[in-house]
C-alpha cells in the first residue's frame, strides 16, 4: 500500500495536467447521485479534488464535505485549489481507517477510486458504518471500465487495481447490506448507486 501511496504522491504535481476534465459529464454524474442542499458528503480518494466544486454546488453553503486521501501531496493540491470554497475538511489517511470526528454521512462518493481498494468487501462494510440509514454509496468513473483497466494495466504499481463489471460490484454491495438502485457500465461512464438499507 505504501508503494501506491508513494506513487500518487509522486504524480500529484502532474495529475491535473494529465487528467482531462469533462465538466459536463462530471456534473451529470453528480446530478445522478441526487445530493440535496445541506447534505454531508465524503469524497473518498479525493485526489486533487476534481469532484469537490461539483459536490459543493449540489450541497450548497449548508452542506459539509470531507475529502479523504492517503496521498498528502494529492490532497494538498485539493486544499490549495478548493479550500476557499468553505466547509470542506481535508483528511490525509487511509480510507480503511477513516473515522469522522462528528456524525455520519448522507453520501460517500468514490470517483475514479474504487479499483484502488484492495479489500472491497471490508471497504463496503466500513463505508456502511459511516453512512446514515438510507445514505448512499456511489462508485463512479468518467470513463468506461475497459478504459480504466487499460490505463491501470500500463502501470507497474496499479496494474492489479481492476474495475469489475457493474453486476459483479452490485453483488458485492448486496452482500454488504446495500440495496443497489442503479448500474451503468457503459462505453463512456461507470456508475453504481447503492443505498444503506
Ligand atoms: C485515480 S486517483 C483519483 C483522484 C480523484 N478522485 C480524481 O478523480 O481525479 C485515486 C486516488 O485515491 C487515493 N487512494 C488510493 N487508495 C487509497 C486509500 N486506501 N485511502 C485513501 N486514499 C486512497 C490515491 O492517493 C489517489 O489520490
Amino acid at each position: 500500500m505504501g508503494n501506491e501511496r508513494d506513487f500518487f504522491d509522486q504524480i500529484a504535481g502532474q495529475w491535473d495536467s494529465t487528467r482531462s476534465v469533462d465538466a459536463k459529464k462530471i456534473a451529470e454524474l453528480v446530478e445522478m447521485v441526487g445530493l440535496e442542499p445541506g447534505c454531508k458528503v465524503l469524497d473518498a480518494g479525493s485526489g486533487t479534488g476534481v469532484l469537490l466544486p461539483f459536490i459543493k454546488k449540489a450541497v450548497g453553503s449548508a452542506g459539509k464535505i470531507t475529502a479523504v486521501d492517503f496521498s498528502a501531496n494529492m490532497l494538498a493540491k485539493a486544499e490549495e485549489k478548493y479550500g476557499s470554497l468553505g466547509d470542506i475538511s481535508f483528511a490525509v489517511g487511509d480510507i480503511m481507517e477513516f473515522v469522522p470526528e462528528h456524525g455520519v454521512f448522507d453520501a460517500v462518493l468514490c470517483f475514479n477510486f474504487f479499483p484502488h481498494i484492495k479489500d472491497k468487501q471490508r471497504f463496503m462494510t466500513h463505508m456502511r458504518s459511516l453512512l446514515r440509514e438510507g445514505g448512499l454509496l456511489v462508485i463512479m468513473h468518467d470513463i468506461s471500465r475497459q478504459q480504466v483497466n487499460a490505463i491501470h494495466q500500463d502501470s507497474e504499481v496499479v496494474k492489479n487495481d481492476r474495475l469489475a463489471p457493474g453486476e459483479t460490484v452490485s453483488g458485492w454491495l448486496t452482500t454488504a447490506g446495500y440495496q443497489v438502485t442503479q448500474i451503468i457500465d457503459a462505453e463512456d461512464r461507470y456508475f453504481i448507486k447503492a443505498i444503506k438499507s
